[in-house]
């Protein structure tokens, strides 16, 4: 290959994270967790991702301790003493392997419907009762509800710090419930949590509070955010880099170390006029390092790819475009989704330039834990 494939390889240190290189992997839900509870076979499966050479391993979404925050089955909970021993296994098998790795912390919100597990007569709790603009579900939060949450997702950080993970990740992007605070199509309260970008960004802002109390100012904290929404792909939380800023700032100063910004194809400007994508904007705006994501090494994007067409080929489109946008300092890290689901050799195929033997992702890969 005559990539320079440098900027995927540099190290990358900031609090508890020291990295080998600048590629995590993205956090996916597998649904392979019977009884909320990672078993051996989770934990291969991270362990195969770090011998593979990956970076950081962002793990699924997994659950913290409040009644509603599940929406699927089989989704590993972080909380409870069989699901937190599973996790250290996971942490211990990674840190063998020389990765490190972060739990996404994660609350559905909205997404929850009744039946689910682990209790079925829990609804789905959010800020307004809203799935969507015009799809009522669940209940309204109350401001214990909140208070609940926020205290629950500062326990999963501070039983994140104790099982030894290397920091934690805030599931605040994609129509959860931190995402549906943010965003006006599911916030209609008229409380300090709703209104003005500032209101409804409160409940972020308490929670990162609240999880810095709980880890200490070491222990490095992500934000994943995003504009899209799995309710409306065409959403926006800011419409122009002003906006943005004002989006950012404050979680920012809140004490989030790394934002983690959500895209479904990381090559795509974000406003017209510029070159930058959604992370190259936040890392300018905050001056904090930022992640991007979206389609490395695929053909087609995730919403399309994953959910719409049989397969999506071509294993190594992008990867040029990646490292210019890495060479000029756009973004700090590259999360790679599923790529490494299909392929846990992936990054070293890509960086010793073994095209052909790159297992192209297929859906089929979804219904296993390879
Ligand atoms: C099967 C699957 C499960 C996912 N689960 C999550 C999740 O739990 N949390 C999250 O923030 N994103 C989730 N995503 C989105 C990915 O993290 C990533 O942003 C997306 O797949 C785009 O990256 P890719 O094109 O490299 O796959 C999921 C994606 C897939 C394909």
């Amino acid at each position: 290959m005559s990539l320079n494939l440098g900027p995927l390889f540099e190290p990358f240190s900031l609090k508890s994270l020291n990295l080998r290189n600048r590629v995590a992997m993205a956090p996916m839900t597998r649904n392979f967790s019977p009884g909320n509870v990672p078993g051996e076979e989770v934990a291969a499966y991270y362990r195969r991702r770090a011998e593979g050479g990956v970076g950081l391993l962002i793990t699924e979404g997994t659950t913290i301790d409040h009644p509603g925050a599940n929406g699927y089955e089989n989704v590993p909970a972080f909380h409870g003493e069989a699901a937190l021993a599973g996790w250290k296994r996971v942490v211990d098998e990674v840190h063998a392997a020389g990765g490190q790795i972060i739990p996404q912390l994660w609350h559905v919100g909205a997404v929850r419907k009744e039946g689910m597990e682990p209790d079925p007569t829990v609804p789905g709790f959010s800020p307004s009762g809203l799935y969507a603009p015009d799809k009522a579900n669940g209940k309204a939060m109350t401001q214990q509800d909140i208070d609940d949450v926020i205290q629950a997702f500062a326990q999963a950080a501070r039983d994140a710090k104790t099982v030894g993970f290397d920091g934690i990740e805030l599931h605040g992007a994609h129509g959860y419930l931190i995402d549906q605070f943010f965003w006006q199509g599911t916030n209609r309260r008229e409380d300090k949590y709703g209104g003005s970008m500032a209101n409804r960004q409160r409940f972020a802002l308490e929670i990162i509070q609240a999880v810095r109390d709980a880890v200490g100012p070491d222990f490095a904290l992500v934000l994943r955010f995003s504009q899209w929404k799995m309710q409306d792909y065409d959403a926006k939380l800011a419409e122009t880099p002003e906006a943005l800023e004002q989006f950012l700032m404050p979680l920012s100063e809140a004490g989030v170390d790394i934002f983690h910004a959500s895209q479904r194809r990381f090559w795509e400007s974000e406003f017209a006029g510029s070159d930058l994508n959604l992370a190259g904007w936040t890392k300018k705006l905050t001056g904090k390092p930022a992640i991007s994501v979206g389609s490395v090494g695929l053909a087609e994007d995730f919403v399309s790819g994953t959910f719409m067409s049989q397969q999506a080929a071509v294993a190594q489109s992008g990867i040029d475009e990646l490292v210019t946008r890495m060479q000029a300092d756009e973004f700090d890290m590259i999360a790679v989704g599923r790529a490494l689901l299909q392929d846990p050799e992936w990054l070293v195929k890509v960086r010793d330039g073994r095209d052909s033997d790159i297992e192209p992702f297929a859906k089929k890969s979804l219904t296993t834990l390879a």
